[in-house]
């Protein structure tokens, strides 16, 4: 078992005013004894406005996108350093709307990765297969694969202290969720991969979460808890959610 998170991708969602809102009635989020970590991620441009909502309070806050480059002449990119000064503890790296839409491979993502946690970002590494990858019984392979070129780059000691979310793309933004089973299965295919280092690493679930789905996919062995689009939007939604991390 990892260490049990709940993180909200905003994506390219809201305004400063609807982020600052929903910032400010995620802010007074405790859960038992502190036992699970909240984490959002707000577009960039908001990340000022919510960091400052989030001051006083124990949810954290994350980028949904990072450039492999540390600093220089790369118009319209932002750097892990300037993360960092705006108040972002994670990172998402990976995702698959940036590896479809923006044509981010396995070795940009693993850069990215690398880049992200050398800086002192906790990098949230997005992995998951097509649905035609899973119809040809790809999965376990491609999301391997997609581990493996992080672990040539960053090595496995780093790999296994950052956070790994499967997110199926065909169940993303879709409504239709991974089974339990079946996202027990890739996660203990994940476990596996990292062996013995990766015992306690978190790995989250992703893929049209929500409050009626949430319990039984944390409730498996090696989910340590989900990554949420859609429903992160709404605090309430997001809140019962969070709750479920815990039960
Ligand atoms: P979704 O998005 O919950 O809306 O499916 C999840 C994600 O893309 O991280």
């Amino acid at each position: 078992m990892g260490r049990p998170l709940i993180a909200g991708n905003w994506k390219m969602h809201g305004t400063t005013e609807s982020a600052l809102k929903l910032a400010t009635q995620l802010s007074h989020y405790r859960s038992q004894e502190n036992a699970v970590e909240m984490i959002v991620f707000p577009p960039l441009v908001h990340l000022a406005v919510v960091s400052v909502a989030l001051n006083e309070s124990t949810v954290r806050l994350g980028a949904q996108n990072v450039s492999q480059y540390s600093d220089g002449a790369y118009t319209g990119e932002v750097s892990a350093d300037m993360l960092l000064d705006q108040g972002c503890k994670y990172v998402l790296v990976g995702h698959s709307e940036r590896r479809a839409a923006m044509g981010e491979s396995n070795q940009l993502v693993a850069e990215k990765f690398k880049v992200a946690q050398d800086a002192g970002l906790m990098p949230i590494l997005c992995v998951g297969e097509s649905l035609e990858q899973r119809q040809q019984d790809k999965t376990l392979e491609v999301v391997a694969k997609q581990i493996d070129a992080v672990i040539e780059l960053a090595g496995l000691s780093q790999v296994v202290q950052a956070v790994i979310a499967y997110e199926p793309v065909w169940a993303i933004g879709t409504g239709e969720t991974a089974t339990p089973q079946q996202a027990q299965q890739v996660h203990r295919a994940i476990r596996a991969q990292l062996g013995d280092a990766g015992r306690s690493t978190t790995l989250l679930y992703g893929g049209s979460v929500n409050t009626s789905n949430a319990a039984e996919l944390f409730s498996q062995p090696d989910i340590d808890g989900g990554l949420v689009g859609g429903a992160s939007l709404e605090a309430e939604k997001f809140l019962n959610i969070a709750q479920l991390v815990e039960a």
